[in-house]
């Protein structure tokens, strides 16, 4: 530090904060370019000290924290996977539309890697009519089965059960259809309540000796601040099952958010599903999801009977 003005060696003034005249420390000028041994002499002094702002350098983040939304199955390979909440009829409720898009969806998931799909057709719910509808999944689960032969994917019929508490959960647990051959019954809620029979229906099905898997709990807004609700439900033996897509931000942070939370809170209980309804807006999303979620993938039917989710607790 050199006093200005004057002085035996040449100094730069530092920036004056107010007024003129007066004397004010100032820095001297230091070479702008410095020499690659200048630089290398000094990495090797911060080498010994503790990673710090004036010690050695941070370490970087892993590429793979970096590009999490890499498509992970192209490096990553996901092994067995089951896809057991997807919408494959075509013409039934809000599958899709027609054959052709039904099997532009089958062909897709099996591109994505998905080997056993469960197509899960609505039922119990208020949004589509109940006339009839038996004779069109019949028809549907047909023509699925011929379009997934084609394509090598393993199908199963199930059904998304929509849980609105108007049903005695009696009735509830016995109108209900499991996935495939197995104990687990897909429990729908509805998005914007917890319905006050909702509980009451999912225990009434365990005392069938099944097991309940919730769909997309992340999407509920009245279980939102009702952990003691979930807790007490999966102790019971449910299952939650979290949409692959909402992981991965496809529809939104706050949705992203919300599932991740879910594993992280609950990662013994927490098993993935595409809910894939089309090649648009609900298109299967395995080729987005991040790498380090692929221990939530269950990989065949008979493994979701005694599902315990990912290997260790994971904080995401
Ligand atoms: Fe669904």
């Amino acid at each position: 530090m050199y006093l200005l003005p004057g002085g035996p060696r040449r100094a730069a003034m530092g920036r004056a904060p107010s007024g003129a005249g007066r004397i004010y420390w100032a820095k001297p000028i230091r070479p702008r370019f410095r020499s690659r041994a200048t630089k290398q002499s000094r990495d090797k002094a911060r080498a010994g000290r503790p990673a710090g702002p004036r010690g050695r350098a941070p370490e970087r983040l892993r590429l793979d924290d970096q590009l999490e939304l890499r498509p992970a199955g192209l490096a990553d390979p996901m092994g067995s996977v089951l896809d057991l909440h997807c919408h494959l009829l075509a013409a039934v409720d809000d599958g899709p539309a027609d054959p052709a898009s039904g099997l532009a969806l089958v062909t897709e998931l099996r591109r994505q890697g998905v080997e056993s799909a469960v197509t899960t057709p609505h039922l119990l719910s208020p949004r589509f009519a109940a006339d009839g509808l038996e004779a069109m999944i019949a028809d549907a689960w047909l023509r699925l089965q011929e379009q997934a032969a084609t394509v090598g994917l393993r199908v199963f019929l199930g059904s998304e059960n929509h849980c609105s508490g108007q049903l005695d959960p009696e009735a509830f647990a016995q109108a209900a259809r499991p996935l495939g051959d197995g104990p687990c019954v897909l429990v729908e809620l509805p998005d914007d309540h917890l319905p006050g029979r909702a509980w009451a229906s999912c225990f009434a099905v365990v005392r069938r000796g099944r097991r309940p898997v919730l769909a997309h709990p992340e999407r509920c807004r009245g279980l939102r601040g009702d952990d003691d609700g979930l807790a007490a439900f999966i102790t019971s033996g449910g299952l939650l099952q979290i949409t692959a897509g909402h992981v991965a931000g496809m529809h939104g942070w706050a949705m992203r958010w919300r599932s991740r939370r879910l594993l992280a809170r609950f990662p013994h209980a927490c098993v993935l599903a595409s809910d894939a309804h089309d090649l648009c807006a609900r298109r299967p999303a395995w080729d987005k999801l991040p790498a380090k979620f692929h221990r939530w993938i269950c990989p065949d039917l008979t493994s979701l009977t005694t599902w315990r989710g990912g290997d260790d607790a994971l904080v995401p």
